[in-house]
């Protein structure tokens, strides 16, 4: 496989996952690029969930490496919260903040930052070209998320028009999830990670995460865990996972 300039890669090589006697994953290997969509199928309980932790590199493989490159160069986990956008059941809000105050929690826990000058302050000291490439990233999507009409432009991306003042306690499970669309995408990251991508959603709902599929697929390496055959179908790698 070619690399592509400009291009994110993402490398599973030979992973193994155990939690303690019980072998999760054995020996998989794959890779993705900017613009590929990889699936990563199979029944319950075999791992698809822990693939995603382990290609978000929150979670270390028992065996092998997860390697992230940018124009050919290697991130390190230190680029995590700038690198990966994460939909994943597992991800909650804080349900006594509104949305738009989680969005902006948030932003400043990734150090993108809500202002400027908070974004600048947490780029200070890019010791690399891939660093620098990233955080320019970053500083684009600061000063995008940085005020309430951004926060807002993604909300009405996301059927939530309207909805961003309201506690998230009081969101249905279907807003709550789009939400997390919002939360991943917010800071523009290479790689998108969608572990269940339309868990908890109606029809419209499901045709909003398809459409984003889509559209992130041509900008960004993603990753998808899914069992529905309509996801599946959308990979051009694919990962089948086995109980
Ligand atoms: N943190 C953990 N500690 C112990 N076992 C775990 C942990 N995470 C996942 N597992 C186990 O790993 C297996 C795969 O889980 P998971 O990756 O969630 O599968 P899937 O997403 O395909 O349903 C299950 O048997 C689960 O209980
Ligand atoms: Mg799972």
């Amino acid at each position: 496989m070619t690399e592509q300039q400009g291009g994110f890669e993402l490398v599973i090589d030979s992973v193994s996952k155990s939690f303690g006697a019980r072998h999760v994953l054995r020996s998989v290997g794959a890779r993705a690029q900017t613009g590929q969509v990889m699936v990563v199928a199979g029944p319950n309980g075999s791992g698809k969930s822990t693939l995603i932790k382990l290609a978000a590199r929150i979670v270390r493989p028992t065996e092998g490496r997860v390697l992230w490159k940018l124009d050919g160069r290697e991130l390190s986990t230190a680029d995590t919260r700038r690198v990966v956008g994460l939909v994943s059941p597992d991800l909650n809000f804080y349900d006594e903040l509104s949305a738009i105050e989680n969005l902006r929690f948030f932003a400043r826990v990734r150090g993108v930052g809500t202002t400027d000058s908070a974004a600048k302050g947490a780029i200070d000291g890019t010791d690399s070209a891939a660093k620098g490439a990233i955080s320019s990233t970053a500083t684009k999507a600061a000063t995008r998320t940085g005020s309430r009409e951004s926060a807002e432009s993604l909300l009405d991306r996301f059927q939530l028009a309207g909805r961003g003042d309201d506690l998230v306690g009081a969101y249905s499970s279907g807003m709550k999830q789009r939400l997390k669309y919002a939360f991943a995408l917010m800071h523009n990251p290479p790689l998108l990670l969608l572990d269940e991508p339309t868990a908890n959603l109606d029809e419209r709902g499901i045709a909003l995460v398809r459409d984003t599929i889509a559209q992130a697929g041509a900008s960004k390496c993603v990753v998808i865990a899914t069992n529905e055959p309509e996801e599946v179908r959308l990979g051009d790698i694919l990962i089948q996972l086995r109980a």
